[in-house]
């Protein structure tokens, strides 16, 4: 069975995350979509609502959301997976991305990173630009399922970000 990967920090999950994940999923038996600690992000959600919001918006059973903790090298041996899926939106990610990769492969020589285009419409994307632009109190359903649009609204608003980072900046 092909177990893939698709890691990272989904702060919250944006359209473009599930564009990759709709994407992968047909490149392998099993998709893992893992929730990872980013040592350079500090969160605006936990990793229990960052699951939960990902759940809410994917329905599929070769689909498994799950947080790790620790090094995804180790958690892609553990789970026995051969590849690594990372979205690539614009020549910026580029570098960060292919020392992870490598970085990874060094850890883990049995692990490959597949690298998907990201689709044109959500180039633009990030999470911290959804954090910001709700932060101004702006629309963000061009950004995120609906179906968790309310729930990322409401519980944006009741927080304070640093408009620049979108990071949270206080406790509510
Ligand atoms: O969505 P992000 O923040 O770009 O994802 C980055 C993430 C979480 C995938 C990366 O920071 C990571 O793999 N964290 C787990 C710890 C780890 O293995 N670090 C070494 C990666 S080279």
């Amino acid at each position: 069975m092909k177990i893939g990967i698709y890691p990272g920090s989904f702060d919250p999950v944006t359209l473009g995350h599930l564009d990759i994940i709709s994407r992968a999923v047909k490149v392998f038996d099993h998709l893992i979509v893992a929730v990872m600690v980013n040592p350079q992000k500090h969160c605006s959600f936990t990793a229990e609502e960052r699951i939960t919001l990902i759940r809410e918006a994917v329905q599929d059973d070769n689909i498994e959301v799950v947080a790790f903790d620790g090094l995804l090298a180790d958690y892609a041996k553990m789970r026995q997976a051969t590849a690594i899926v990372k979205g690539l939106r614009a020549l910026s990610d580029f570098e960060y991305e292919f020392q992870m990769a490598l970085t990874n492969k060094k850890l883990n020589p049995m692990l490959d990173t597949l690298f998907l285009a990201t689709s044109a419409e959500y180039m633009f994307l990030s999470s911290s630009m959804v954090k910001q632009v709700a932060s101004f109190g702006g629309d963000i359903s061009a950004f995120v399922p609906p179906s968790i649009l309310q729930e990322i609204q409401e519980r944006l608003s009741r927080r304070s970000f640093d408009g620049n980072t979108g990071n949270r900046r206080g406790l509510s």
